[in-house]
């Protein structure tokens, strides 16, 4: 296994579009394992492929409380094929989206359907903060940043803020 760089904001390739992985080969299985290692390495609680560089339709998740009871989840060519309801996620952040935190609506309840890593097709629902993990790491497979669901003002604000913080790294 081994640790994946993370494209940051304003990369152009997480606006890309995913392709559906049809064959799940050894490749796919490395880079699943890698996508495991570098989102805990960083750490996070989810990761899409596209942020690591590949535009195939998978993430990887795990929305465990501590460190003890770590359970990565792997989806491919997940979708969310119903949503109810609204909640607030508080402060949430992304790791392609450097140093900031932002509220975001997102829906209460998603009905999710893909496969599991060995391509049986698996379907559940979900609520509260795996709802919100899930609905934002399958936008992230869409080209969605969660910067795109706040407000105009604060999304300036933060494409401001990294321009300059850019501007000083180089
Ligand atoms: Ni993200």
């Amino acid at each position: 296994m081994a640790i994946r760089e993370i494209l940051t904001y304003p990369n152009h390739f997480l606006r890309m579009p995913t392709r559906p992985v049809t064959v799940i080969t050894d490749d796919v299985h490395t880079l699943i394992d890698d996508m495991i290692e570098t989102m805990y390495d960083e750490p996070g609680v989810g990761l899409a492929a596209i942020q690591v560089g590949s535009d195939q339709s998978i993430i990887v998740y795990d929305a465990s409380p501590s460190e003890e009871e770590r359970q990565a989840q792997v989806l491919i060519n997940p979708e969310i094929v119903s949503s109810e309801g609204h909640q607030l996620s508080e402060n949430e952040g992304c790791l392609s989206v450097p140093d900031f935190r932002a509220d975001v609506k997102r829906a209460a309840r998603v009905r999710v359907e893909g496969l599991d890593r060995t391509g049986q097709p698996v379907a559940f629902e979900a609520d509260g903060f795996l709802a919100i993990l899930l609905q934002h790491e399958i936008d992230h497979l869409k080209g969605i940043l969660f910067i795109d669901r706040i407000s105009a003002l604060k999304r300036e604000m933060y494409k401001r803020k990294r321009k300059k913080q850019l501007r000083q790294a180089s």
